[in-house]
């Protein structure tokens, strides 16, 4: 059994990306995995401010929901990202999280494989690329991580576009054998 930490970044909580990441989760839930998604839109995250008082303290200044989640991500096996491509990158909130996570660096972390879940409006996968360019950054810098899978699902502009795409299976297939 594998702990499992989505992280749901669209401002959109029911648009394609969540629903990417509620299939990741279904499939993950029934292999018997413990999962759980966390709606960023749900939660108070402000940016970071470049103090560095975690390298001293371990722990961010910044009282705000970002210290809790932090904790479930430095227990949890598996770490999710799914994101809508904004301006052929990931979403704004998607980069503040990944800022905020700064704490985790000296710190003695679970996590190993990461995924990644898009939506696009576009029929290429163009868009996509710097999205996992982005990601690939972070997941350098955490050096006991690899990038395990990603998903793409093209073509999905509208809350419900992305119900019947191949996307959502491959989502859950992925969860299922994380
Ligand atoms: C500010 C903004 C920028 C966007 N930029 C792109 C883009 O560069 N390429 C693209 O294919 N779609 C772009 N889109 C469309 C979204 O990626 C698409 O609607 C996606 O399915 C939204 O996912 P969500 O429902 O999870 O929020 C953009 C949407 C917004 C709101």
């Amino acid at each position: 059994m594998k702990k499992v930490l989505i992280l749901s970044t669209s401002p959109r909580k029911n648009g394609n990306s969540a629903r990417l990441a509620q299939e990741f989760e279904k499939g993950a839930t029934s292999a018997s995995n413990e999962c759980e998604i966390i709606y960023l839109c749900e939660k108070n995250i402000n940016y970071c401010k470049g103090c560095f008082g975690c390298f001293k303290n371990h722990k961010c200044i910044i009282n705000d929901d970002m210290n809790d989640i932090l904790d479930k991500m430095k227990k949890s096996d598996v770490i999710v990202f799914a994101t809508p491509v904004y301006y052929y990158e990931m979403s704004g909130q998607m980069k503040t999280f990944i800022d905020r996570t700064n704490p985790l660096f000296q710190a003695n972390y679970s996590f190993t494989d990461i995924y990644l879940l898009m939506s696009a409006a576009d029929g290429d996968e163009r868009p996509m690329k710097r999205v996992v360019s982005g990601l690939e950054g972070w997941i350098e810098c955490y050096s006991k991580t690899r990038l395990k899978g990603v998903v793409k699902a093209l073509n999905v502009t509208n809350v419900g576009d992305i119900e019947n795409h191949v996307a959502l299976r491959e989502a859950y297939n992925f969860g299922k054998n994380v």
